[in-house]
């Protein structure tokens, strides 16, 4: 699947599914992003690998940008899922580059990542998930803007003793 998106001025860009090439360079992107969940760069290329095996299926969605001379396979945002059948689909960690930001790119990767869930469950009622930072409230600001919902806490659950809110959204399939 891909999408083609224009955030103003920066050019236009496309949402696709990673391939194993993608690991290194969404490594690279999430190791800048202190906020983003910190994967060491084999799990990363597990994630592309074992996307669509087993019980849990995994998807890995890369923003690239799509203007004629931009560098071949760079990539400026990615959404990481993964989904239990007949359970939540959980994102597991989303990152956009930091000069790519407010311009809808983590939007269009998260359109992506919801029509993959619906796709999956076939219409069954879906259910987007995920854990955030109590203090990240660029990610907060984001995931409501999206019409997540705060549905719980876990207290100090980072090891640095930073609390998690536990957010929910449901789709429309
Ligand atoms: C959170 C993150 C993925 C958002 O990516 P993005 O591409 O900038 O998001 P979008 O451009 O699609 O934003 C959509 C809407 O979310 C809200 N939003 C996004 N960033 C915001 C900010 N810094 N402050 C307030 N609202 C914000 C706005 O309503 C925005 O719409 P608008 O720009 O028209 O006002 C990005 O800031 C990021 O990579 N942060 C670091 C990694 C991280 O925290 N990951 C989350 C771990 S759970």
């Amino acid at each position: 699947m891909s999408s083609a998106a224009e955030p103003a001025g920066r050019g236009a860009i496309i949402v696709r599914r990673s391939r194993p090439g993608d690991a290194a360079a969404i490594h690279a992107l999430a190791a800048r992003e202190p906020s983003a969940a910190s994967w060491p760069l084999t799990s990363y290329q597990q994630f592309v690998a074992a996307a669509g095996e087993g019980p849990q299926l995994r998807a890995m969605f890369v923003a690239c940008p799509a203007m004629p001379g931009a560098e071949a396979g760079s990539i400026v945002g990615f959404l990481a899922a993964s989904l239990v059948r007949g359970g939540p689909c959980e994102i597991e960690n989303i990152a956009v580059m930091a000069a790519w930001r407010r311009a809808g790119v983590a939007t269009r990767l998260l359109q992506s990542v919801s029509l993959w869930c619906c796709a999956c469950v076939a219409g069954q009622p879906a259910e987007l998930w995920l854990e955030v930072r109590s203090g990240n409230t660029t990610a907060l600001a984001f995931y409501q803007r999206m019409g997540f919902a705060v549905t719980g806490q876990r207290t100090a659950y980072y090891p640095d003793g930073e609390d998690a809110l536990l957010l929910a959204a449901r789709l429309r399939s």
